[in-house]
């Protein structure tokens, strides 16, 4: 039983004994796994039903596993520290109750998590357990769109105060590459961002962040809101990156929540014609209302993507030499082709959708056209406090995204709605 005294020894010195936990009597089960190395799940006797991995060659990781669902329906009913909503593997969810994470920065704040909104990512995780080269390899808390509440903050901390509300910026980079010192720090190839692997993410009650990757609600702006930062965010990137000025004529392909948040955004910068497009009709008729002014364009089968491009222009009484901006938030291919047929020469393109990762695209009309093409990655320094800004000052209107709303134990409805399309965001709330 010489394994019993190394976890012990290992819980110690990670410091559980300090926990209500040890108080109560230990017991034990124990089962070997045939891959790794021996592995002791330990059952700590108490109300609260948690379990901590302890390898016995491996260190000690302070992570909590679900138990047989029979299990975790009765531990949902107990009490819990930092409730969590975990992937384990593909199409495999589960709450868990996890350790409260602690601050180890001075300049870190713990933040009590109220509201989080789903995007595809966090579905595309669930569902195929990577996205390009970041692979699901152990279970992750899922979640990236989130606001709440500070209630603790570090040594350092200057700006911030407990009860203050805030949107959670959920990616920090290095800070010290060039592409974190040249102000891109969405560029940063070491960037530790939520519930992209091996990150956890916000689906939980607890999550911590430096003080400068919380940004500040006013008080006319409600948590719900805030946790529509995140994708208003990304809209507010990607018109940066067009460049869009005032009385310039903008085409967003794709109606989701980004496409619809890029018009948004074109709009209060002063946009001219806006014209949104989509397959989805009823999306469609949402972006009409939501995006003042906007027009709206459905592809017409069987046209090529040059013919849809002066379909489209022809339409909307927009010159046919083309318009100034073309933006894909749609990821689809003949998306990305029309936006190059329907720009003028010197127009700016910006690809923010991700879709195939190699397609057909129209290099010689690019070429000819002398285009300013982009892509454009979450958002970087400004973006979010310009997208709290476009909210307090009421120029976007986010809250008319939000089609549902759900309990946290009732998250995977919000997943559902997300695979299947349905409304624009669902939000979570909590957990209590
Ligand atoms: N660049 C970034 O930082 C970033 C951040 C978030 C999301 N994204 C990407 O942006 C895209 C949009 O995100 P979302 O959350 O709005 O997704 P979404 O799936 O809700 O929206 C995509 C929309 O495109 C429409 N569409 C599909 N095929 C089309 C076609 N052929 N022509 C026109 N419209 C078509 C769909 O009907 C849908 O309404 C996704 O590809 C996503 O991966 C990028
Ligand atoms: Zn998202
Ligand atoms: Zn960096």
């Amino acid at each position: 039983m010489s394994w019993l005294v190394e976890t012990h020894r290992r819980l110690w010195s990670s410091g559980i004994r300090s926990s209500p936990f040890l108080h109560s009597s230990l017991d034990f089960s124990f089962t070997s796994s045939s891959n790794l190395c021996s592995y002791a799940r330990l059952r700590l006797a108490t109300p609260s039903t948690t379990f901590v991995d302890v390898t016995t060659t491996g260190s000690y990781t302070p992570r909590t596993v679900p138990e047989r669902s029979s299990r975790t329906t009765a531990a949902m009913a107990q009490t819990f520290q930092n409730k969590s909503f975990v992937l384990n593997s593909v199409n495999n969810v589960a709450f868990e109750d996890r350790p409260i994470p602690t601050l180890t920065n001075p300049t870190d704040v713990l933040i009590e998590i109220k509201q989080t909104g789903i995007c595809g990512s966090d579905v595309h995780y669930c569902t195929h357990g990577a996205i390009g080269p970041f692979i699901l390899r152990a279970p992750m808390v899922l979640g990236h769109e989130s606001a709440g509440i500070i209630s603790q903050v570090g040594p350092a901390v200057k700006t911030l105060k407990v009860g203050d509300r805030v949107a959670l910026e959920p990616g920090v980079p290095c800070r010290h590459c060039p592409r974190c010192k040249g102000g891109h720090y969405n560029l940063c190839v070491d960037m530790k961002f939520a519930a992209t692997p091996p990150y956890d993410g916000t689906l939980a009650k607890y999550y911590v962040l430096p003080e400068d990757f919380c940004v500040p609600l006013p008080s006319n702006v409600s948590l719900e809101e805030g946790a529509l930062m995140e994708p208003l965010s990304v809209g507010v990137h990607i018109a940066r990156q067009a460049s869009i000025k005032p009385g310039e004529s903008v085409v967003v392909f794709g109606a989701g929540p980004i496409g619809l948040l890029v018009g948004a955004v074109a709009r209060a910068f002063g946009a001219g014609k806006i014209v949104i497009v989509d397959i989805n009709e009823e999306r469609l008729n949402f972006a009409a209302k939501f995006v003042q002014g906007a027009g709206i364009y459905i592809p017409q089968k069987g046209l090529s993507a040059a013919e849809n491009a002066a379909a489209l222009l022809k339409a909307h009484n927009l010159p046919e030499t083309g318009v100034d901006v073309a933006v894909d938030a749609s990821g689809a291919t003949p998306s990305i082709q029309t936006s190059i047929y329907v720009l003028r020469t010197g127009g700016t393109y910006v690809q923010a959708g991700m879709g195939a990762p190699e397609i057909q695209f129209p290099i010689v009309e690019m070429c000819a056209k002398e285009l300013t093409v982009k892509g454009s990655f979450r958002y970087a320094e400004g973006d979010y406090r310009l997208a709290v800004e476009l909210v307090a000052s009421g120029k976007v209107d986010v809250k008319q995204l939000i089609t549902g709303r759900v309990k946290f134990e009732d998250a995977e409805e919000a997943f559902e709605a997300v695979k299947n399309g349905k409304g624009i965001k669902t939000l979570i709330a909590g957990p209590e």
